[in-house]
Order: structure tokens, then C-alpha cells, then sequence
């Protein structure tokens, strides 16, 4: 994969940093971008392996200097995205978490403007996987400090090329400007023909958000699109578009396939008993057992039929492999990356199962509370995990 660098505008509403402090360090993050691409060539070709040695060689250098780069580019692309404009919190169900793990959401940020201050390269706050807990973390280098299977959530640059220009030996001041200035927020669209898995710690809200998409819960604050199409202002058009596939199966268990089929597939404008057909036949599902005698894989499979014979661009699959077997879990992962590579449907999973998302995510959003935190490509979280392999 070639790193391209990331075009960050430069706003007067950011009072963080001013325009020359901004330029200079795009500069710096353009050349980790390249020196990254750079080294990927050279160890993508290396071959003088003999010559390995832990004192000093080529390849020693390279080592380094992939690590070093690698998070250079990465924990610049995340500063940058959360330099905001002004006042702004995170949500409050961020702010209880933070509060679960600091005491509260003040202390959160003592803790974390004190790791700033002792920090001489960056401070991150993070999601420790491992312990299920936030950490705010410091790394006196790009390659120094990190924590092994740590998802960052903020990220703040103390090196002195962040804010000498500007704001001189005022360190104090530069982080206080960014305390102020943080943009917690993250717009995310899924474009057709990628899969996004969700995961967050538990209780983290992934059936609430795929129930929200879905429609059957009313949603708070902001609005779901899909396909173009508003939820709550055009949902017949909205969930022509939306195919889901459960835990819970919500078609009647005492009817068989095909008549729940034909019960619900009127719902659909563009509903095709032809496909429903064809693909149950493809699946191999008895569309004449009641659903309740079919097995858990076979209902999956059946749900994943329905979806796909009523023109569904979004299927929504909630935990799809929960309590099914290696082998069908194996099938269908193979299934959902066929749909995917048509080019014209997307997929949201939600999975504790991270060896699902490690096989077919493209994007990885990590959700709490039912919000939104991040999300990053799987290419970039890949990235985050071969730093600590590599
Ligand atoms: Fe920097």
C-alpha cells in the first residue's frame, strides 16, 4: 500500500496553532509520508539478509526506521484530525466513560495535560484493549512508549516542532490552547462495496446503533442517510435500501421460508421472489421447514437471502457469527466478501470476533455507548498492531 498524505486545510477558526506553525508541520508530516513509502520499497526488495545484524546494518536501519516513520505519519494524521474550532466536549456518554476510568471527566483531563507537560514526543489518550480501560499514555518518541493493542482516541504532539514557532518555550500555553480546542467528532460515510465492523467494549452500544440504523429506535441527536435517503423523513425509500440480518430472528418461526417470504417481501418495492429463489437454492435452504426447525447457520442464511432479493445496498448484520459453527462462520465471511465484491452494496457487522474483522473489515469503527468514536481503515489499524508485531 502507497501512503498518500492527507490534506488537512488550514482554518483562521483554529486558534490552536496559526498558519506558519500549521505549514511547518504539514511539511514535516509530508516527509514521514514519503520516507514511509520509501521504506516499503526498500524492504519490499531487500535482499541481503545475510548481512542482518542487531549492531549495525541496512537492515537494522530499515527496522527502525519503519516503526519510526510508520507512527509518524499515523499520530500526525490523528493530531491534526482532532484540532478543532473553539469549545468543544465530547459527548457526555464519552465523558461517563472517561469518568469510569479517571473518577471524573475533570480528572480525565488533569491526568492528561500533566501527561503533556512530562511527555516529550506525545501524549495519546487510548483504549487499552487488553484491559478494557482508557489510558492516557506518554511517548517520548514516535517508536517509544506505545502501548501493545492500544487503539488511540486523542492525539496530542509535544515535540517542540508543534508549537515552538508559535508559541516559543510556552509549552504551557500550547496545550491549554488545544484543551480548548479539540474536535471529538468524527463524520464517517461507508462508501458501496466496503464492510465496516464495529466493535467498542462491552456494552459499548452496537445492537443500539445497528437497531437505530435500522429504524426501530427513535435516534437522539443527528441522522442517518442511507443511500441518500433520511430515515426518519423517507423511510419507505430508506429501508427498501437496508437489508439486516440478526441475532434475534425477527421473522415468524412458526411459518416456513417461503411464506415468511411472502409475507414480508411486500413490504419492498423492489422484492424478487425470483432471487429469493435462486439464492435460497444457492444457500441450500429448505424453504418448506418451518424457520424453527432450521439450524441457526441455515436461518442466517435465509435472512441473508431475503436481504439480497429486495435490491438491499446496506446489509446490516448484527454478531452474524455469534454461536455458529468454525466451518459456517468460514462460509459466510466467504459470502459476505462475494456480495461486497459486486461494487454496489456495502456491510456493517458488529463482532467481538476479531479475527472476522482481521479477514474482511475494511473499516473499523469503535463505538461506546452507542457514539461514534473513531474509525479508521483496516489498512491503518493493521498499521497500529504491526508496530507493536514488527
Ligand atoms: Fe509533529
Amino acid at each position: 500500500m502507497e501512503f498518500m498524505k492527507l490534506d488537512f486545510e488550514y482554518s483562521d477558526d483554529v486558534t490552536v496553532i496559526n498558519e506558519e506553525q500549521f505549514k511547518a508541520h504539514m511539511r514535516l508530516y509530508e516527509g514521514y509520508v514519503n520516507i514511509m513509502n520509501e521504506i516499503d520499497c526498500k524492504l519490499a526488495t531487500f535482499e541481503n539478509f545475510d548481512e542482518a545484524n542487531a549492531t549495525y546494518s541496512e537492515y537494522r536501519g530499515l527496522k527502525r526506521g519503519e516503526t519510526f516513520a510508520l507512527n509518524g505519519v499515523i499520530l500526525h494524521e490523528f493530531y491534526f484530525e482532532n484540532i478543532g474550532e473553539g469549545e468543544n466536549t465530547p459527548e457526555e456518554t464519552v465523558q461517563e466513560y472517561l469518568a469510569k476510568n479517571f473518577g471524573s471527566f475533570e480528572a480525565w483531563k488533569e491526568h492528561f495535560i500533566a501527561t503533556a507537560k512530562v511527555s516529550r514526543g506525545w501524549v495519546i489518550l487510548c483504549y487499552d484493549v487488553r484491559s478494557d480501560r482508557f489510558r492516557n499514555i506518554s511517548l517520548d518518541a514516535h517508536d517509544l512508549g506505545n502501548i501493545a493493542l492500544s487503539v488511540p482516541i486523542l492525539v496530542l504532539d509535544m515535540y517542540e516542532h508543534a508549537y515552538f514557532l508559535q508559541y516559543k518555550d510556552n509549552k504551557e500555553e500550547y496545550i491549554n490552547n488545544f484543551m480548548k480546542n479539540i474536535d471529538w467528532s468524527i463524520d464517517f460515510n461507508l462508501k458501496p462495496g466496503y464492510i465496516m465492523g464495529l466493535i467498542g467494549p462491552n456494552g459499548a452500544g452496537k445492537t443500539t446503533l445497528i437497531q437505530t440504523i435500522l429504524g426501530l429506535y427513535q435516534c437522539q441527536e443527528g441522522n442517518i442517510k442511507i443511500c441518500g435517503f433520511d430515515l426518519s423523513q423517507e423511510e419507505k425509500q430508506a429501508k427498501d435500501q437496508l437489508g439486516f440480518i440478526l441475532d434475534d430472528n425477527i421473522f415468524l418461526d412458526h411459518l416456513n421460508g417461503s411464506e415468511n417470504a411472502k409475507l414480508y417481501g411486500k413490504y419492498y418495492s423492489n422484492w424478487n421472489p425470483t432471487v429469493f429463489q435462486k439464492l435460497c437454492k444457492q444457500f441450500e435452504v429448505n424453504l418448506l421447514k418451518p424457520l424453527k426447525k432450521l439450524s441457526k447457520g441455515n436461518k442466517t442464511k435465509f435472512q441473508l437471502a431475503f436481504a439480497l432479493s429486495h435490491g438491499a445496498k446496506l446489509l446490516v448484520f448484527d454478531e452474524p457469527a455469534a454461536g455458529l459453527d468454525p466451518v459456517f462462520r468460514k462460509e459466510l465471511l466467504e459470502i459476505m466478501s462475494d456480495i461486497i465484491f459486486q461494487g454496489d452494496k456495502s456491510i456493517i457487522f458488529s463482532t467481538h470476533l476479531t479475527d472476522e474483522l482481521d479477514k474482511i473489515a475494511d473499516y473499523i469503527t469503535f463505538l461506546l455507548n452507542g457514539k461514534q468514536i473513531f474509525s479508521l481503515s483496516k489498512d491503518e489499524m493493521e498499521e497500529q498492531y504491526r508496530l507493536v508485531k514488527g
